[in-house]
């Protein structure tokens, strides 16, 4: 089989079957075709695309080029979520507790901040103590014994996502609907559960710019799912603005604590309710969304969901005082307040912008080896729909690094949109489909 008459084929829009798929990516696994060979063909998928029948069989030679975890030991029902990413995602951390709380076993596998969006494992290093390090075995008994357990990567999943997401990075080809839904199905699959909510953000902050494209994306990945036995539920929320109000490392796990105390921000609080709902739905639990908000609010209000996040963090090693009071993490040298410049209302405020002034704090990483701050990051006090007056604190941004307030001030209020008439609030959840 020639790599140049694949990529001849797949120019003329042609399907490639699955020998030949798996072809492609195991000799690209293993360095025997180049990276202009692949990229030649990824910009001929990009035009031409694949169908549905060529997605599932390069998600299973994506998932076949690396190990699968194998859940087994892990007794009950296993659950697991993704996210596509965004400003403030910090969804995992009070989700999984509500996950566990409904009796569900969640064995995560979690990655670390690059660019603009912030990493599950860098807001858990924030607090003191915490280990991300697990071995399987370590990981299966907190799942076991907590319902849930949060670590970096310890297998070797999917190697030729590793490889070939960064070619598509540097080629202009990561925005095509069978190389996404394959990239994160084909993870996804490999960390072993039966059962998958995805959320897929639309909007600025996130990769997803409308509604079409992440509706053929959800329907697309459910379709995979489907193709090996899994559960997959495709939840479509709003990535127009951050989620919640806090942007930062140790800021969203003091955000997310109190959220599970029960005095969270609305649009967080909502979309960690209506995921958990979809998610009992989706595993059977319950049999309707509105009996799995019910349970939902029971896990939250009884202090179950919480008591379960203490659980953890003492688990994983870390100090679950900071967790009772949140006062204890440390607070950044500097702290700059952004004040309103005019009465008005706000109609949007840029999650891609706040993002990348969280970054400029020292919050973010800009290559793989920076160092970040777990205190760094940015407070906002205000969100899209908020009617506000000239003087009023529009947020508050937290710094250690010197000689940047100028740039900081600049890139805030740059994200920040006013108009003299109402405006209206942004939905959280755009959608559902499973
Ligand atoms: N997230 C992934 O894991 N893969 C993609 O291709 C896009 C987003």
């Amino acid at each position: 089989m020639r790599v140049y008459d694949l990529i001849t084929k797949k120019k003329h829009g042609e399907k490639l079957s699955k020998d030949e798929i798996n072809h492609i990516i195991e000799g690209y696994v293993s360095g025997d075709i180049p990276d202009y060979q692949i990229s030649s063909l990824l910009m001929a998928i990009y035009f031409q695309g694949m169908d549905l029948e060529e997605t599932i069989n390069l998600t299973e030679a994506m998932i076949n080029s690396g190990d699968v975890v194998d859940l087994s030991h892990v007794e009950g029902i296993t659950a697991d979520k993704h996210s596509t990413g965004g400003v403030g995602d910090k969804t995992s951390l009070a989700l999984l507790p509500l996950m566990a709380s409904c009796g569900l076993k969640v064995s995560k596998m979690s990655g670390r901040g690059l660019g603009h969006t912030g990493g599950t494992l860098d807001k858990l290093e924030s607090i003191p103590g915490f280990n991300i390090n697990l071995s399987k075995e370590e990981m299966s008994s907190v799942v076991n014994s907590v319902g849930f357990a949060i670590a970096g990567q310890t297998a070797n999943l999917v190697p030729a996502d590793k490889k070939l997401y960064a070619l598509r990075d540097v080629t202009a080809t990561v925005d095509n609907m069978s190389l996404i839904a394959s990239s994160i199905m084909s993870k996804k699959i490999a960390s072993g559960a039966d059962n998958i909510m995805l959320d897929v953000k639309i909007g600025s902050g996130a990769f997803m710019k409308d509604i079409g494209h992440a509706v053929e994306l959800a329907e697309t990945m459910v379709s995979i799912g489907r193709g090996f036995n899994r559960n997959v539920g495709v939840v479509l929320t709003n990535m127009e603005e951050p989620l919640g109000m806090a942007v930062g490392n140790s800021l969203e796990v003091i955000e997310a604590v109190n959220t599970l105390k029960g005095n969270g921000p609305g649009d967080f609080t909502e979309l960690c309710i209506f995921l958990n709902s979809a998610m009992l739905k989706l595993t059977g639990i319950v049999s309707d969304i509105e009996d799995g908000k019910s349970m939902t609010m029971e896990a939250l209000e009884s202090g179950s969901a919480l008591h379960k996040f203490r659980e953890f963090v003492s688990a994983q090693g870390g100090d679950v005082s900071y967790i009772d009071e949140t006062d204890r993490f440390e607070s950044t040298k500097y702290s700059y307040e952004m004040i309103c410049p005019k009465d008005g209302y706000i109609e949007a405020i840029d999650a891609e912008k706040i993002g990348i002034c969280s970054l400029m704090t020292g919050a973010g990483r800009e290559t793989k080896e920076s160092d970040i701050s777990y205190s760094a990051g940015i407070l906002l006090h205000k969100k899209t729909g908020s009617r506000v007056e000239k003087g009023e604190i529009l947020g508050v941004i937290y710094t250690d690094r010197e000689g940047i307030e100028g740039e900081l001030r600049d890139m805030f209020m740059s994200s920040y949109k006013f108009s003299s008439s109402p405006t209206k609030k942004k939905e959280t959840i755009i959608g559902l489909v499973d």
